[in-house]
């Protein structure tokens, strides 16, 4: 293993400090208070508070390295904020082991983590989470409800390239010119071939030929520059803000994520050039604002894999967008002893809609129960699914508990007795490729603002051949064919679904978001943020009095945890007093807490725009006050 141990004098120097001077640890310790009480300040070795990555709560010294350079230029995408100076560089950039036994599955390679953290780190042998399926019952236990209770257009627009929103509608370079100006390669260039990350490479370097089919992705076609996660923070203007004192560190990228400055100037540009209602006017704007808003829905349906707009509906949020399903395809196809399947870990978004469904129809709604790390028992699933198992309804990632769930295997499941599925990707779409035929999903839905985008906008995905069967949930303008008083025509979908002026400006900055994310790469960030994971996970587990909720081997972003003589809180406040953001609560999430024992936990949840310093920042606020008492 090579990179930054940490924990050894370079070789010459005297083990001790000499007499009367302050020994390592002091020193290390006050090097970490000045230099944490700085903005964040690059320092040789790409620590920034002076002491090894990861070690600085345990009070470790530090071994400082030269300073590698970068080999290659790298390239901000949509920055124009002022620089920030980095954070949180990888020494080596190749950690040689993921972290299996936290929770966080290996990948071959794990890019991104210093490998001196995990080597710094105590050895902690954690419990193998069982998987205890019970001996084959003869149906499942796992089904509560509802068994004796009342419980309850536009033709698609292909926006050529040119024509797009790009840096030089906003008389900046294009990309193009950037990559000439600093030397790199032009996206048109011919696919990279794949080479291992060099040792003394200083970013975040990432395997640019992993995918299913061979190729090098879409989103990576061409040499594009590397990941540099100092690179992305320069496109998030929020990054630099300070709170008590101290740089901002956003870890709560669950609740939702910040917005990179191509979002911001997206909006602005949009009011400023192309304000207007859509769909109904000769003039210029309405024209402008329609192609923008149906360049969107194109962006989206571009995004996630489907093969129509006409399967893209825009919506307020996820929570809108399963209630749409609810309301319309189950008020059509749901009746009395008809079955709705969930899972535990569902957001009560995924709960209540059914819930109201299922007791205005006398249906009954099952749940797939978990196993103790927090992933579905599908053998308990396959159990629930009969004839009578119209629809199913599951996350791809929980957002309590981080668990990625089989959701391909799901889906296959339901539709292997006639029900359709709905896949929840609020917690999934911002951290991994989405393809909706792939999954063979009968709807997905998801939240604009969870993947960098603005508020109040949201996706369903419906197959086109259900949503045109489908009768719509609201009336008026924009989903009409024809009205008279006696009858109305409605529009086709995704029109029929859209009544009302909807959130045009947003749905445009949404697709200036996912125009971002394809510019970085979902595979990237993936990768990046999986490593990141593990690296939190470790952290947080050399904190004395930890318990993580939520360990399945699959997990994303989210570290849940609960600290023994604490409220979540008391660590929340003692966190945000140090700058650090993250939500304490049930997460609106209550049955999969209680699944665990507890009502609440506190849920750091990480995006690709955060460092390993953040994370050694917040691992040493909860270290200190888990000892604070002891
Ligand atoms: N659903 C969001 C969360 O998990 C609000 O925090």
């Amino acid at each position: 293993m090579g990179g930054v141990t940490g924990l050894t004098p370079p070789a010459g120097l005297p083990e001790g400090p000499p007499s009367g001077l302050p020994d390592v640890a002091s020193l290390a310790k006050l090097a970490g208070e000045f230099f944490s009480a700085l903005p964040t300040t690059a320092l040789p070795g790409g620590a920034t508070n002076g002491l090894p990555l990861g070690l600085s709560h345990l009070g470790g010294p530090s071994q400082l390295a030269t300073p590698p350079q970068p080999s290659e230029p790298v390239l901000a995408l949509g920055a124009r904020a002022p620089a920030l100076a980095p954070v949180a560089q990888t020494q080596t950039g190749l950690p040689e082991k993921a972290v299996d036994s936290a929770g966080v599955s290996s990948r071959s390679p794990a890019q991104g983590v210093p490998e001196a953290y995990a080597a710094s780190l105590p050895s902690i042998d954690l419990p193998q989470a069982p998987v205890q399926a019970p001996a084959t019952p003869p149906s499942s236990p796992y089904y509560f409800l509802g068994e004796t209770s009342a419980y309850p257009v536009a033709d698609e627009v292909d926006v050529p390239r040119e024509d797009r929103v790009t840096a030089r509608s906003f008389g900046l370079p294009g990309e193009d010119e950037l990559c000439a100006l600093l030397g790199g390669v032009p996206p048109t260039a011919a696919a990279p071939t794949a080479e291992p990350a060099k040792k003394d490479q200083w970013f975040y370097f990432t395997d640019l030929t992993r995918n299913e089919n061979g190729r090098a992705p879409a989103s990576q076609a061409g040499a594009r520059p590397p990941f540099d996660v100092n690179a992305v923070r320069r496109d998030f203007p929020i990054l630099q803000e300070r709170v008590n004192g101290k740089q901002l560190v956003w870890f709560d990228n669950a609740a939702t994520t910040h917005k990179p400055q191509a979002v911001i100037d997206r909006l602005a540009y949009f009011y400023a050039h192309e304000n207007s209602n859509i769909h109904r006017a000769a003039h210029e704007l309405a024209a402008r604002a329609t192609d923008a808003y149906e360049g969107a829905r194109n962006k989206v349906k571009r995004f996630i894999g489907a093969s129509s707009t006409e399967e893209i509906i825009f919506v307020r949020g996820a929570t809108e967008a399963i209630n749409l399903v609810a309301k319309t395809w189950g008020a059509q196809n749901i009746g009395e002893g008809d079955e709705i399947i969930v899972s535990n870990l569902e957001h009560h978004a995924n709960i209540v809609p059914w819930q109201q469904l299922a007791a205005a129809k006398g249906a009954k709604l099952r749940v797939i129960p978990v196993d103790d790390t927090g992933q579905i028992l599908l053998d308990e699933y396959r159990k629930l699914l009969n004839d009578k198992t119209r629809i199913v309804a599951v996350t791809q990632v929980s957002n309590a508990l981080g668990t990625v769930t089989p959701i391909k295997d799901i889906v296959a499941l339901a539709h292997s007795v006639g029900a359709k599925a709905l896949v929840d990707g609020a917690q999934s779409v911002s951290h991994m490729r989405v393809n909706v035929q792939q999954l063979d999903a009968d709807f997905f839905v998801f939240s604009g603002h969870k993947i960098f985008g603005p508020t109040g906008i949201g996706v369903v995905y419906g197959k086109r051949d259900i949503l045109e069967n489908m009768p719509p949930w609201q009336g008026g303008g924009n989903m009409i064919a024809d009205v008279t008083f006696e009858r109305t025509i409605y529009q086709p979908p995704p029109n029929r679904f859209e009544a009302g002026t909807g959130n045009i400006a947003d749905a445009v900055g949404l697709g200036a978001a996912l125009d971002y994310v394809d510019r970085i790469g979902i595979e990237n960030i993936g990768s990046y943020e999986h490593d990141l994971l593990a690296y939190a996970t470790q952290g947080l587990l050399t904190i004395p009095g930890i318990r993580l909720i939520g360990t399945a081997a699959e997990k994303a972003s989210v570290a849940s945890f609960v600290l023994k003589g604490f409220t979540t809180q008391e660590v929340g406040e003692a966190l945000n007093r140090e700058g650090i953001a993250v939500r304490t609560g049930h997460h609106c999430a209550q049955p999969i807490l209680r699944r665990f024992g507890v009502e609440q936990t506190v849920r750091p949840s990480l995006a690709f725009y955060n460092t390993c310093e953040e994370v050694d920042r917040m691992v040493r606020v909860v270290y200190q006050l888990a000892t604070s008492r002891r």
